[in-house]
């Protein structure tokens, strides 16, 4: 474990996987969160950095998760390194239709491309369907973010559309990519898979 590890609290633990455990978010976590949003390798390509963020509009915000209805936000910890990596939640959840949208920021960019991502995909997706009676769940990124869409495709999001020229970057119009995931293709997707 670096320096700056924390001890995962057993009781802290909501959701676990083998390489992270999702957890609830809580003031402790702000001072690198917010920072995340003001980091232009981070935000490189999703459509935040364009105003520079605050530590006082990210407690704004923990305060507004903490009372909603429509928004599970949870921390995302490794285990190996035992510290905050990343965010991963679920938002405009609509209780009629039983949708929800799934956001992820693995912040910390030395734990990219360590499967954290997919993981805490994986682990929403389950607690979306399983606990929270999702029906479908979706996510949407740009067509420039290969490690999004492939974090998505490996967890089962299948494209559902293309949004064109939906987003500006320094170098020109980029396409949203719409994704979707149906809980029986969840379901029987589980039933495929080796035992
Ligand atoms: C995009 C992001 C969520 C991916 O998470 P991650 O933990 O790094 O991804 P994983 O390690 O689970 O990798 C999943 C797959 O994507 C691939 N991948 C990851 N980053 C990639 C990149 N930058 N370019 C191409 N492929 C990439 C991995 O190789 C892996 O595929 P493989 O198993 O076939 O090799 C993370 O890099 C991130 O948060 N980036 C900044 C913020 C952001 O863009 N958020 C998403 C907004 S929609």
């Amino acid at each position: 474990m670096g320096s700056d590890s924390e001890i995962i609290q057993a009781e802290d633990v909501f959701l676990t996987g083998g390489r992270v455990v999702l957890r609830s978010l809580t003031p402790g976590d702000l001072t690198a969160w917010y920072a995340w949003f003001n980091d232009g390798e981070v935000t490189g390509a999703m459509n935040k950095g364009i105003f520079p963020n605050t530590l006082e509009a990210q407690c704004d915000y923990l305060r507004h998760l903490m009372e909603s209805k429509t928004d599970l936000q949870l921390a995302i910890m490794s285990k190996e390194e035992g510290r905050l990596v990343g965010v991963i939640g679920i938002h405009k959840i609509d209780w009629l239709h039983r949708r929800g949208d799934i956001s992820l920021i693995i912040g910390d960019r030395q734990a990219w491309g360590k499967g954290y991502g997919t993981e805490a995909i994986e682990l929403m997706v389950k607690h979306g369907f399983e606990r929270m009676n999702l029906h479908k769940i979706t996510a949407g990124m740009w067509s420039s973010n290969e490690g999004s869409r492939r974090s998505f495709e490996k967890a089962g999001f299948v494209l559902e559309g293309t949004l064109k020229e939906n987003y500006f970057r320094g170098d020109g119009y980029q396409d949203e990519y719409r994704y979707g995931f149906l809980r029986r293709d969840w379901e029987s997707r589980g039933r495929e898979e080796p035992a």
